[in-house]
């Protein structure tokens, strides 16, 4: 195996609230590019837009940060007033309480058991520069989406399926690369140095210079 590319480590990092559990508005934060305690809802859909090199409206994104802190009239008013506080998204109806991988835990810390197990429903990918490395393929990311919610059926929330179609597909359209017959694929080594690391590979940080 061999590790694919360098990925963007901002000197220093920021400091990142514990109480963000999204790994990719956590490596955001710490690279500088939002802000740890409230940003206005613009600002971060254009940087989740400029991220992902997409060209769209992005009027899904406003809708997820504006109900992302609370459904009530007056959370949503504030958030539509004030932006989104990043570090509260544990209080908000997003947060699954764990039903997703928990690679990180509840109080923000990377459990390498965790990054193992997703890992266990990946397989080797052929690169486009002819190496190989450990990756899920679209395919393999629904096996462990569903492995979660199955895993934590004593808890769950029926939504809770439903809103991981809104991270990991997302993320494997992000952060995923295209393997030598042109499928799109989920590094684990880019999953591991953004949980643990909130490292961005270098191709994205370099979309948000
Ligand atoms: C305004 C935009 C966003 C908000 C408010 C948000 C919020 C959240 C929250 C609250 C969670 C925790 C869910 C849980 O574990 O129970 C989460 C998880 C996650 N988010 Fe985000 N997110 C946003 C954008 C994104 C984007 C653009 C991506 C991918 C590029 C992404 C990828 C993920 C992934 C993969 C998880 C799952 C973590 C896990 O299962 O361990 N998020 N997000």
């Amino acid at each position: 195996m061999t590790l694919q590319e360098t990925h963007a480590v901002p000197s220093p990092q920021m400091p990142v609230s514990s109480g963000n559990p999204c790994p990719f508005l956590r490596a955001l934060v710490a690279g500088g590019w939002l802000n740890d305690d409230v940003e206005r809802l613009t600002k971060v859909r254009d940087t989740l837009l400029q991220a992902s090199g997409q060209n769209e409206k992005g009027g899904k994104i406003l809708v997820i940060a504006a109900i992302a802190n609370g459904l009530s009239p007056a959370a949503l008013l504030r958030n539509v007033r004030e932006g989104l506080h990043l570090g509260m998204l544990r209080d908000g109806p997003l947060n699954k309480h764990g039903s997703g991988s928990r690679i990180l835990d509840a109080h923000g810390q990377f459990q390498p058991e965790e990054l193992q197990r997703l890992a266990s429903f990946a397989s080797t990918k052929r690169t486009l520069q002819g190496d190989s490395e450990l990756g899920l393929s679209s395919h393999e990311v629904t096996a462990m989406m569903d492995a979660n919610f199955e895993r934590a059926r004593a808890a769950r929330r029926r939504i809770d399926r439903a809103l991981m179609d809104g991270e990991w597909p997302v993320l494997l359209e992000v952060l995923g690369k295209d393997d030598a017959d042109g499928a799109r694929y989920l590094g684990v080594e880019d999953v591991r140095a953004l949980f643990q690391d909130r490292r961005l590979p270098q191709r994205l940080a370099e979309r948000l210079a």
